[in-house]
């Protein structure tokens, strides 16, 4: 069994989408959600969906190898930060080579690095009359939104698309996407 292990900050959809896609799956498990926020509705979804979520601080993340430790025990395959906003410490990077892999919403290069998330993304994009956008799942590396990129998958946008238009195109995207590409991933 090849197991996984999610990573949010917010919403959660994504992380919804990945267990249902891998729910009858005999060969692939989500072992556990991570998040660096209490009250997350990530955590909501996992009481419904009965997935194991667990909530950890700064501490736990950056200062001590609490997570890491935490992390190495439960031996995962794959992590996948699904909306996760904190950058991913070196050792943790350095501990799983090739198993970390991100989604951003949009076509990196562009529109990558701090502070560029969710609406933010969205907002810049809009602003800059871009006529197409999309997302990227790449592996993670010690840089925000730098390392090698998996795929791209692209949408185009009208004119009268308002910010909110495009953050649903780009999720339409994800849920399409994301959980058969970390099934490839997982499959070598
Ligand atoms: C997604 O658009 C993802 O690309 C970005 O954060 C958003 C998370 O949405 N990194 P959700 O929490 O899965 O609904």
């Amino acid at each position: 069994m090849k197991r996984i292990v999610l990573f949010a900050s917010g919403s959660g959809s994504n992380v919804e989408n990945i267990v249902q896609y891998f729910q009858d799956n005999s060969e692939v498990t989500v072992a556990a959600v991570f998040t660096n926020k209490s009250d997350a509705k990530v955590l909501d979804r996992c009481k419904t969906l009965k997935i194991s979520a667990l909530y950890f601080n700064r501490t736990s993340f950056y200062d001590t190898d609490c997570l890491l430790d935490i992390l190495k025990g439960m031996k995962p395959d794959l992590i996948v930060l699904a909306g996760f906003l904190w950058k991913i410490p070196e050792k943790l990077v350095q501990s799983f080579p090739n198993k970390i892999v991100n989604i951003h919403p949009a076509l990196l290069p562009k529109y990558g690095g701090k502070g560029m998330y969710g609406m933010n993304v969205h907002n810049a994009v809009k602003a800059n009359n871009e006529q197409e956008t999309g997302i990227t799942i790449h592996f993670v590396n010690e840089n925000y939104d730098e390392g090698a990129i998996i795929k791209q998958e692209k949408t185009q946008i009208a004119p009268e698309d308002s910010a909110d238009d495009i953050a649903k195109k780009i999720h339409e995207l994800e849920y399409k996407h994301f959980p058969k590409v970390i099934d490839q991933i997982l499959h070598g």
